[in-house]
């Protein structure tokens, strides 16, 4: 890349960023959410969501400008479509939670230069916007490809859900998994087990709220110590982030019931390190550098992988775990890999 193009490349991230917390004030006020049900002027858009007209009017020009918002006269509104993207949680189009992660990780980044000069870590407890990034990102995945997709790529595992079983979530974040399992295969009982308390918290809040909460529990737990006997254990774009993932993974081997499979799904990028990267390893090594190394960090760990889990490094980490044939499985996916591991 020539200075120049360096420069370009600079001053376009810049706007994309301050672009994404100016999502995150529209979603985290209810903006989008108030301009869902047609065009408002700044002064109704005041009203309805409860804000500042002058605040309001001069993010609803900075929206439109953005080309995010149209603009007719006075009154601005959602591009067609736009709320499938910005509102609707969970739905196969959702990118809402765009800003919230930008927000997120700029909010601790002094502490994670800090951390680069001392070496010690970043507790992922205190990424809460990220947190809550993750699931809405992650969420769209678990409800729309989890079930109809993924699990049926592998049939033994989608027979043996059918007919009932137990499953096992490690690093289940705020449940969304665990949840979108229990709710496809009703015979079925799953257990959450996450590190992070707040996580936890929020994934109880989710299987009640869907009406599973008698098949579907919750535990503050390290994965690398979590007791039980399971016919599925699955690690969700979670391993990477674990402080021994070989613990992990050999802990979990001594859950499985006979017949039983680990499925890990983690990020899709390259065998080896090359430079400049595709599209998603970018997102993935900025992300590595600003959470999940400085969060594996604070797990005083044994390795310290970072974001960047490639398939070879899992699938030895798998062998040394005792799996003595780690398989990659064919399934589709833009940010994910998955692994099955028996
Ligand atoms: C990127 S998030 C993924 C969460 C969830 N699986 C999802 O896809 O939305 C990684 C998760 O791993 C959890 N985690 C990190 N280290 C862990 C450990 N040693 N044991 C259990 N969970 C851990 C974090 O707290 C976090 O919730």
């Amino acid at each position: 890349m020539t200075a120049e193009a360096l420069g370009e490349r600079l001053f376009g991230a810049l706007i994309g960023a301050l672009e994404l917390c100016t999502v995150e004030v529209g979603r985290e006020l209810g903006l989008y959410a108030a301009l869902r049900d047609g065009p408002l002027t700044a002064a109704e858009l005041a009203k309805a969501a409860g804000i500042d007209e002058r605040y309001a009017r001069e993010w609803l020009e900075q929206q439109a400008a953005a080309g995010f918002l149209t603009v007719s006269g006075t009154a601005f509104a959602l591009v067609p479509g736009a709320s499938d993207v910005l509102l609707d949680e969970g739905g196969p189009a959702y990118a809402g939670a765009a800003g919230q992660f930008a927000v997120g990780v700029a909010l601790l980044t002094p502490r994670v230069i800090e951390a680069f000069r001392t070496g010690e870590g970043v507790p992922y407890s205190e990424y809460a916007h990220v947190r809550h990034g993750i699931a809405g990102f992650n969420r769209p995945m678990f409800d729309h490809l989890l079930t109809t997709t993924w699990i049926p790529a592998v049939p033994a595992i989608e027979s043996a859900l059918r007919s009932g079983g137990a499953v096992l979530d490690l690093g289940c974040g705020m449940g969304y998994s665990s949840v979108a399992l229990a709710l496809a295969y009703p015979a079925i009982t799953v257990r959450g087990a996450d590190l992070d308390e707040h996580s936890i918290v929020a994934a109880r809040e989710v299987a009640a709220a869907a009406g599973v909460a008698d098949r579907v529990s919750f535990t503050v737990a390290d994965a690398a110590s979590v007791d039980g006997d399971y016919d599925l254990i699955t690690v969700f774009e979670a391993l990477h982030d674990m402080g021994d993932p070989v613990g992990v993974l050999a802990n979990a081997r001594t859950l499985l019931r006979p017949g039983g499979s680990v499925l890990v799904a983690d990020e899709r990028v390259s065998d080896e390190f090359t430079a400049p990267a595709g599209e998603v390893e970018r997102l993935q090594y900025a992300f590595s550098v600003l959470h999940c190394l400085p969060a594996t960090r604070a797990e005083n760990p044994v390795i310290a992988n970072g974001t960047i889990l490639r398939a070879p490094t899992l699938l030895g980490w798998a062998r040394d775990a005792g799996f003595p044939a780690p398989e990659v499985l064919g399934i589709d996916n833009e940010f994910w890999r998955f692994y099955r591991l028996r």
